[in-house]
């Protein structure tokens, strides 16, 4: 793979300017209307995600993960809350200033086939944001798809061909290209890899791993996969209906999960048996329950461990440990015995 070339005249890739924080959302509210009524997507959700970090979103479909990566991406305001992003307030930019910032979070899709123009060669599909951010002249531009293709495992000959023409990891390759000839600091990966063969996936995998690495990028990296994010990313947050339930490092997933709902996530994965586990396994009870009124914790009819005041009083996210915090109202009695 090669480097992140320090000239940005050609290589065009932005060169990162130290460690720190690169993401911050605070308090993010979002609801959509569903004809009279008004679902709640996102629950005052705070997270933040550093310069070369790749934090992991999980939980179960519906859970406002693609809601999330939508106002990350500014496609689309929230209700409220802010979205800081390389120190730029995002949701008071305009104009120029937002179009510059916003080059440097860029998205991947679940299947980035299905967003290609089948009319134009992947070649142009992976130049053209480039063009749209910054027209450089065609032997710059030649030399920039060279080096994008390059740096995505792909042979320089597929430029010439269309879509179809790929296998799913080769369309996949092309996505991932595309999502970095703007030269992002950040990626948003919606789903990446849940479209893929498991061998595919597994390749995907460890492009992202060497992307991160190359090109100290920042993922936010959205899956249902509790196991793929555990192979990608340093922290993961765990959604629940809108609302964090834990955030911790991915070291920590394990062997120290704390909220019934991560443990029952970990307790699903097969090769995650009791002596790699830090706590006995637990099944999730039923289904996510279709909210009536948003009360109490939200996880509470599916919880093992539920009493009386979860039904009634939202838990708070409490740090427990460094950068490892949990929303649940039992976490005090954990924390004493464990
Ligand atoms: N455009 C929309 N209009 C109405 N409801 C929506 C819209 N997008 C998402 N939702 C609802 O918001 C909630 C979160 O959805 P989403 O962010 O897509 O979850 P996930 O990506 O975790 O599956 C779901 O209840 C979903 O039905
Ligand atoms: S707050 Fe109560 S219902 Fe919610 S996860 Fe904790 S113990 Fe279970
Ligand atoms: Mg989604």
């Amino acid at each position: 793979m090669p480097e992140r070339e320090e000239n940005t005249e050609v290589a065009g890739m932005n060169v990162l300017n130290g460690n720190g924080r690169l993401l911050e959302i605070k308090d993010l509210i979002k609801y959509y209307r569903r004809g009279r009524k008004l679902i709640t997507a996102l629950d005052s959700v705070s997270l933040h995600v550093d310069r070369g970090e790749a934090v992991g979103l999980v939980g179960e479909s519906g859970c406002g993960k693609s809601t999330l990566a939508r106002l990350v991406l500014g496609l689309g305001p929230p209700d409220r809350g802010s979205i800081l992003f390389d120190a730029a307030d995002m949701l008071s930019l305009r104009g120029e200033a937002l179009r510059r910032k916003r080059k440097g979070i860029q998205i991947v899709f679940q299947d980035c086939g299905s967003v290609l123009n089948p009319r134009l060669t992947v070649g142009a599909a992976i130049t053209e944001p480039i063009a749209n951010f910054n027209p450089p002249d065609s032997v710059c531009l030649d030399k920039k798809l060279k080096y994008l293709f390059e740096m995505v495992g792909l042979e320089k000959s597929l430029a010439d061909r269309f879509p179809h023409q790929l296998s799913g990891g080769q369309r996949q390759r092309v996505g991932i290209a595309r999502a970095l000839a703007p030269e992002p600091f950040m990626l948003v990966c919606d789903e990446p890899v849940s479209s893929l063969d498991v061998s595919v996936q597994s390749q995907i995998i460890d492009l992202f791993l060497e992307l991160k690495k190359g090109l100290k990028l920042s993922y936010l990296f959205i899956s249902h996969d509790l196991a793929v994010v555990n192979q990608i990313c340093d922290r993961v947050a765990v959604m629940y209906l809108g609302r964090l339930a834990e955030v911790m490092p991915v070291t920590e997933l394990v062997s120290g999960a704390m909220h019934p709902y991560t443990q029952a996530l970990v307790s699903a994965i097969p090769a995650n048996n009791p002596e790699k586990r830090g706590f006995p396994c637990l099944q999730l009870r039923g289904e996510v329950l279709p909210v009536v009124e948003r009360r109490g914790c939200l996880f509470a009819p599916r919880c093992v461990e539920a009493q009386s005041c979860c039904y009634e009083t939202v838990p708070c996210l409490v740090e427990i440990s460094p950068g490892h915090s949990v929303a649940c109202h039992n976490i005090k009695e954990k924390t004493k015995t464990s």
